[in-house]
């Protein structure tokens, strides 16, 4: 459906050719089966990419001089904007004032993404990558639909806790974020409404979800428990009430330096001994407080068989000090799963008898599969007490 101001760019014969499907832009064409009413009405998603500033002030004011402004006063199904257009105009006040009120009717309009833009100009206002929109896409979707996550809040940490040493230099980890971030999109594809809290990560961030970006372990402390809670974003959108399911798959760190240089420490001054100290288990914190009945709180471990016992030795003693309601066990002997787009994983759960209970294991997977194997158990939990999950085909 294209405006007339598209067809400029992209010529109809070409919209037909490669949709397969009639173009038209205005609403006189085919009138007797009045189409900006049939489509707006039949839509489970209208999405509109790139939305142009004229296009965001026309939606705003309700204007319906075109087939597709009209079928967006007939759309009932969400709807979803992506502005492009040059950095001076997605910033001036009437674009702003166009888009607070598109968002305050619940129309999803994205953040266009910062790069370059027609012409020789860069900044915020390029349309976002393909992958990015269909992300949005995905989200808007399973919540239309009902997913088996439908109406549940969803708290996913990922990535790995960085704790600064001086201004330039910190003790970090491998985690790449790829597990906690294909839980985010697997949970935001069921349904969910989901909050991450990203410390480093390696692959771009998923659309589509609510996220907090973090450094330190106290930081991503301070964000899930605000996140668990439901409390605003920084965007300033209001979270729904409290979370009923916190995956910590983020790989925190367990010490930091007792102090932080103010100024980067010199050579010169020979080689620094550092002190350690203990940071916060977010897990076994938020396990134990209990913060609100009914959360699920899944944890992960990553563990090798030492003299001390093995892989599953470890792993149940784990489950019982952190305390957390199902634990996804990595066995990360072969140092293969930081980095790697598969894994292989049992998910452990406290047993009747004191002893931890397998629900769900899988053969080596990617990362995507491995979510969905991990959330079918948390899906299973939240249904309540019974029998253990049965393994996904
Ligand atoms: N975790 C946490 N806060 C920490 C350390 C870990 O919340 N300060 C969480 C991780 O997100 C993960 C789980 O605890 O879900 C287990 O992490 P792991 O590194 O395997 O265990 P540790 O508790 O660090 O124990 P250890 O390193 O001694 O095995």
């Amino acid at each position: 459906m294209p405006t007339e101001a598209a067809l400029r760019f992209v010529g109809e014969p070409t919209w037909s050719a490669l949709s397969g499907h009639p173009v038209v832009t205005d609403v006189w064409s085919d009138a007797h089966e009045v189409p900006h009413v049939a489509i707006g009405r039949t839509a489970d998603l209208v999405v509109v990419a790139p939305a142009t500033a004229d296009l965001l002030a026309r939606a705003a004011n309700g204007l319906a001089d075109d087939l597709l402004t009209s079928t967006l006063l007939t759309a009932t199904c969400p709807v979803l904007l992506a502005p492009a257009m040059h950095t001076e105009m997605w910033q001036h006040p009437a674009t702003r004032a166009n888009v607070a009120t598109l968002r305050s009717r619940g129309v999803v309009v994205v953040e266009p993404a910062v790069g370059r833009l027609t012409g020789s100009d860069s900044g915020p206002g390029r349309l976002p990558e393909p992958e990015d929109l269909l992300g949005h896409v995905r989200a808007l979707l399973s919540s239309a639909r009902s997913g088996d996550l439908a109406g549940r809040r969803v708290v996913v940490s990922a990535g790995g806790t960085r704790e600064p040493l001086d201004p330039v230099r910190f003790l970090g980890n491998a985690s790449s974020g790829r597990q906690g971030i294909a839980l985010a999109e697997a949970a935001r594809d069921r349904g969910a409404d989901v909050h991450l809290v990203a410390a480093h990560v390696e692959v771009p961030l998923p659309a589509g979800v609510r996220t907090t970006r973090v450094g330190t372990a106290a930081e991503l402390h301070t964000a899930v428990v605000a996140a668990l809670g439901g409390a605003a974003d920084t965007a300033g959108s209001v979270g729904t009430g409290p979370a009923d399911v916190l995956v910590m798959a983020a790989a925190v760190a367990d010490f930091r330096p007792d102090a932080v240089a103010g100024t980067k420490i010199k050579k010169t001054d020979g080689a620094p001994v550092l002190r350690l100290v203990r940071t916060v288990d977010v897990l076994a914190a938020v396990s134990h407080a209990r913060p609100h009945p009914g959360l699920v709180v899944v944890g992960f471990a990553a563990e090798t068989g030492d003299a001390t016992g093995d892989v599953r030795h470890h792993a149940e003693a784990k489950l019982a000090a952190k305390g957390c309601d199902l634990l996804v066990v990595n066995d990360v002997s072969g140092g293969a799963v930081f980095g790697s787009d598969v894994n292989r994983v049992v998910v452990l759960a406290p047993g009747a008898d004191g002893r931890a209970e397998e629900v769900a294991a899988t053969p080596t997977l990617d990362k995507r599969a491995v979510a969905e194997a991990v959330l079918d158990a948390v899906v299973h939990r939240l249904a309540g007490p019974g029998p253990a999950a049965p393994d996904r085909p």
